[in-house]
């Protein structure tokens, strides 16, 4: 029976994961420790506002949870030598140097992470990759661990995280399956087995599907290129819906009533963000190319260039609608998270958009309703070889949407938050430049509603 869990990384997956698992066990103690000291602060802090990760419902759970049997803290050794179990929950960035540079996962965070388990071990433990990694990881992580010395025995599982984000709570509420890879052995079937016992506290068991391990590890990474090709597929329609004036939201709908295709994921956008999909693509072209297997590579790598296409043809449109000139003139962004419902903005659209229109000079003014001014500098200044005095002369945030409209050319809508469909859009035209334009990256606003306030509207794949 385990007793003891840590979790290492208080991230995305680490946070919510490890508070609704701590909720639904209230006899297992659960530590998150992480290496960075101001987020474990602010998973502690006592005000809502301030934990580090937003997910409609988190907050509630950690109140419910925190310094009963969930608690978050730095002390790394601590943590893992006390533990029965220990899940990986640590970054998996595409690596940005060297070797498979700009495509394969960066493991360096888990090495670290397997060698800090590997020299503070003194029992038996289960480790559990959490992180999204490309197959075979687990033998890497193995051989770590089992050349310490010390006689420690480890059980490796792979049990990857189908969370997204914004849902992540009801999505752990209620996943539609439990992946749980071990090894096929009495040892491997007992690790499976604890870890199984752990998740049936909530999840009906015939949802907790086992597999080997690396069937676990490369199904988490087919499931997301499989997600990531719907998108791509529809935004590639969306383009020639443009040309052809069939609508992108008809097609999806007819499409999508054929119960053998079923109608998720087929909103066409900007482009799909996220920590994942990207990521997890250009990993899963690595690992084709490495193993000679050019064609599916190519396949695959499609994916990712008509997203990449996706968030030029929608900027270069705006160019061209704006007179073909977008410079000096103020351009209001409302969204900069990469979906609705998170503060997340890793990959997103929103970020390539605006370093298109800054080429061109536009002036950006972004307003989102729970990412920071510092984050939004942190991505761009990431993602451009501009000066940091550049980014900021040309993009500022706001918070009031009402003022990053005001005096705007053209409003562009990045990311689908609810509370911009209930803006007072006639308050918002009465204040811009005219023509006012709309560019709806995301779909949510309704054509004919928008053109008898008089703006000029333009949707994706319509
Ligand atoms: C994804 C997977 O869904 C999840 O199972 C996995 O564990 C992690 O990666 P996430 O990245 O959090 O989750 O969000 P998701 O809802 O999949 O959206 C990804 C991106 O695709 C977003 O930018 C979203 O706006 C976009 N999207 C999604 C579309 O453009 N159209 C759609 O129909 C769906
Ligand atoms: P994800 O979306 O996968 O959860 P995040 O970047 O949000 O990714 O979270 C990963 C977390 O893991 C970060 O907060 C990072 O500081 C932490 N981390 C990475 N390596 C280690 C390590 N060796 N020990 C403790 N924490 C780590």
């Amino acid at each position: 029976m385990i007793k003891n869990i840590c979790c290492i990384g208080a991230g995305y997956v680490g946070g919510p994961t490890m508070s609704v698992m701590a909720y639904k066990c209230p006899e297992i103690n659960i530590t998150v420790v992480d290496l960075n000291a101001k987020r474990i602060a602010a998973w502690n802090s006592d005000n809502q506002a301030d934990i580090p990760v937003f997910e409609p419902g988190l907050a509630d759970i950690v109140f419910k949870v925190r310094n009963k049997n969930l608690f978050f803290s730095t002390n790394v050794e601590e943590a893992i030598s006390k533990a029965d179990m220990i899940f990986m929950s640590v970054n998996t960035p595409t690596k940005e140097y060297g070797k498979g540079k700009g495509m394969a996962a960066d493991l360096k965070f888990i090495e670290l992470c397997a060698r800090q388990i590997a020299a503070v071990s003194k029992t038996d433990k289960i480790v559990v990759e959490k992180s999204t990694l490309p197959v075979r990881t687990a033998e890497a992580i193995r051989s770590i661990l089992n050349n310490t010395g010390n006689g420690v025995k480890f059980q490796i599982l792979s049990n990857p995280e189908f969370l997204a984000e914004g849902t992540a709570i009801n999505d752990l509420l209620n996943a539609d399956r439990v992946l749980i890879g071990g090894e096929d052995s009495p040892e491997g079937k007992v690790a499976i087995e604890e870890l199984t016992a752990i998740y049936a506290h909530w999840i009906p068991r015939d949802k907790i599907i086992h597999t080997n391990v690396w069937s676990s590890e490369l199904s988490k990474l087919t499931a997301n290129a499989f997600l990531a090709q719907r998108i791509s597929s529809i935004n590639s329609i969306s383009a020639l819906c443009e040309k052809t004036e069939a609508d992108v939201t008809e097609v999806a709908k007819a499409i999508g009533a054929d119960t053998r295709l079923g109608n998720k994921f087929l909103t066409a956008s900007v482009g799909f963000g996220g920590s994942c999909f990207q990521k997890d693509i250009l990993n899963l072209v690595y690992i084709c190319k490495s193993l000679g297997l050019e064609e599916v590579a190519e396949y695959w790598d499609q994916v990712i260039k008509i997203n990449n296409y996706q968030k030029h043809r929608f900027a270069d449109n705006i160019i061209s609608t704006l007179y073909n000139t977008v410079s000096g003139k103020k351009i209001a962004f409302l969204g900069w998270a990469f979906k609705k419902n998170t503060n997340d903005t890793r990959e997103t659209p929103a970020m390539y958009v605006a370093d298109f229109l800054m080429n061109d000079l536009a002036n950006i003014c972004v307003y989102d309703p729970k990412v920071s001014e510092t984050q939004m500098y942190i991505d761009i200044n990431h993602l451009n070889s501009r000066t940091e005095e550049d980014n900021s002369k040309y993009l500022t945030m706001v918070s009031d949407p009402y003022i990053a409209c005001k005096n705007a050319h053209a409003v562009v809508i990045l990311t689908e938050w609810d509370q911009f469909k209930e803006l007072d859009w006639k308050k918002i035209h009465d204040n811009m430049m005219k023509p006012a334009f709309v560019f709806d990256g995301r779909n949510i606003l309704n054509r004919k509603d928008m053109e008898a306030l008089g703006f000029k509207y333009q949707g994706i794949g319509k």
